[in-house]
């Protein structure tokens, strides 16, 4: 299935694949519990599917990049079960072993971080949930497995990694105990009720303090820097990606990873909305943050993935313009100065599916926290039901929706699906619906990306806010020597008037005199109609000094 999908990526316009993981696993947490590195999972095809697929791909000049998983492994892992066997099989130091428990660390999935195994009569550690027990990475034989396992793939032309939570690898070295005085479902449950903005601040510290001691321990750079040694040794673009926000996992720039995320675009202010002035704020200091490294690093933006709520359901507090205001938020996305990262789904509009039924959850940590609500916590079950039904990542992981057919046609009909198909796929949100009608979300996110190819200010240009104090629109250059972009993103459900000075422009072009010079032509928007087939975009001439905006329109012009 995934090789005949691949044609639809190219006409998306993507450049890259990133797979969640592939491996073989007992799927406890929906494949980052892997246990083998070096085979692609039997229910996925195995190898041979996997190569077909990789080859499939490049042969259309898509790249492929891959889920690695260092902190932890599968408790069925053939390492973990032969380090839990005894106390001295060459395995033994594999993993991090304690006699008895010798803190009160938490696992942020399930509770207790240290887990009794018999056959040892000790305890090890895991900051995911017990069947993820945690690599011990201060062993060299463990680096060196792991970067055979990354060098295995990179030789079958793999082009790189998404690497897993790398914030979990180091824990602080003399085990301090945490100071919360809750527990891990009873800081869940408050983070629930907290109301006041002293109870939130409270939550914020406390979730904050239970797992300071065992992330970002020390280490994490010296390993990274071996990572990139590993990729560096092969030919072409290979590219590692981080899941963290902290720039510091760039190194100077070039000899860490390529890229991490730029989480904090995603942390809105309550009630969820994406707003100019939260953009402006956010692009000001992760560009700042970039910009002082050595080698300048490279932007990194997304607005969605396999943990968190759907874009089209995450950042609408107001359902009546939800999918207005998805498609502006497509287009922040493709137009930042950065690569931009979209979840699958997003482009035909996918929206979160909420699971009622907590036997029907796959997720284990929102099953898990359903029990310690109800049992722990005597919670009442109709309450822990939604409680878990909101936590869970199953909602945004439903079945990508192809056509109005059963199954959404991602399964054939009778079939029953990994999770739960989310049923709006019968009304419109579904490819084929949206393929041949030009005003479908589906062709919106292909115009935005053929606008991106074909700009080289959208792709490299630098990003130079304008009107820094416009509350219900974002307005900013992106300024690259061959090319001046500007973007107009209408956040409001109301017309705007732009009204763009010379001398504001003047200082953004960094050229005092120009603006005087320049004329716009509109490249891309989203309320102009055309006809990609003929190639006449309908699209005007802009006049700087005054751009009349739609409710929600997003504009992008070439200033020349
Ligand atoms: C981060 C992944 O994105 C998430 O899905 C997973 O549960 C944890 N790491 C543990 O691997």
């Amino acid at each position: 299935g995934m090789i005949e999908r691949l044609d639809y990526l190219v006409a998306l316009g993507i450049d890259a694949v990133w797979l969640s993981p592939h491996f073989p696993s007992p799927n406890w947490d929906w494949g980052y519990d892997i246990s083998d590195y070096c085979a692609a999972a039997p229910e996925y095809g195995g190898l041979p599917a996997f190569r077909a697929f990789l080859d499939a791909a490049h042969a259309r000049g898509l790249h492929v990049i891959l889920d690695l998983v260092l902190n932890h492994t599968s408790d069925q892992h053939a390492w973990f079960l032969e380090s839990r066997s005894s106390r001295d099989n060459p395995k033994a130091d594999w993993y991090v072993w304690a006699d008895t428990p010798p803190n009160n660390w938490q696992s942020c999935f399930d509770g207790e971080a240290w887990t009794y195994a018999p056959e040892r009569d000790q305890y090890y550690y895991h900051y995911f949930m017990k069947q993820q027990p945690d690599l011990n990475w201060r062993n060299p034989a463990v680096r060196e497995a792991m970067w055979d396992a990354a060098r295995f793939w990179l030789d079958m032309g793999v082009d790189g990694f998404r690497l897993d939570a790398i914030g979990t690898i180091f824990e602080d070295p003399d085990l301090t105990p945490h100071t919360v005085p809750l527990t891990l479902a009873g800081l869940r449950r408050l983070s629930e009720t907290a109301a006041t903005p002293a109870e939130r601040a409270l939550v914020d510290r406390y979730w904050r303090d239970m797992f300071v001691h065992q992330l970002g321990g020390p280490g994490l750079h010296d390993l990274m820097k071996e990572l990139r040694a590993v990729l560096d040794e092969y030919p072409g673009d290979r590219m590692l990606v981080g899941e963290d926000e902290d720039v510091a996992y760039l190194g100077n720039g070039r000899d860490e990873l390529h890229l991490v995320f730029n989480f904090p675009l995603m942390r809105t202010p309550p009630p969820g909305a994406i707003t100019p002035a939260h953009v402006r704020a956010n692009q000001a200091a992760r560009l700042a943050l970039l910009d002082a490294l050595p080698a300048a690093g490279w932007p990194c933006n997304t607005l969605g993935n396999h943990d968190c709520s759907r874009v089209a359901t995450a950042f609408a507090p107001d359902p009546d313009h939800a999918a207005a205001a998805a498609r502006v938020n497509a287009a922040l996305v493709l137009t930042l100065r950065g690569t931009p990262f979209l979840y699958n789904g997003e482009e035909i509009g996918m929206t979160d599916h909420l699971i009622a039924d907590p036997a029907h959850l796959r997720d284990t940590m929102a099953t898990w926290y359903y029990d310690a609500l109800v049992n722990d916590l005597q919670v009442d079950p109709a309450e822990a039901a939604l409680r878990a039904a909101a936590m869970t990542r199953d909602k945004n992981r439903t079945p990508m929706q192809w056509s109005a057919a059963a199954n959404a046609g991602f399964s054939p009909a009778g079939v029953t699906t990994w999770l739960p198909v989310n049923p709006n796929y019968a009304a419109g949100i579904n490819v084929a619906d949206q393929e041949d009608d030009p005003e479908s979300m589906l062709n919106y996110y292909r115009r935005l990306l053929r606008v991106r190819r074909a700009s080289p200010a959208l792709q490299t240009g630098a990003y130079r806010p304008l009107k820094p104090r416009a509350r219900d629109y974002l307005a900013f250059l992106r300024a690259a020597a061959e090319q001046m972009v500007l973007v107009v993103l209408n956040y409001a459900p109301a017309r705007q008037q732009v009204r763009l000075d010379r001398r504001s422009l003047d200082a953004a072009l960094r050229t005092p005199g120009r603006a005087s010079q320049l004329g716009g032509r509109i490249l891309f928007s989203s309320h102009a109609g055309g006809d990609d087939a003929t190639g006449d975009t309908g699209l005007a001439d802009l006049q700087l000094t005054r751009i009349d905006l739609a409710p929600y329109e997003v504009l992008i012009a070439e200033l020349g």
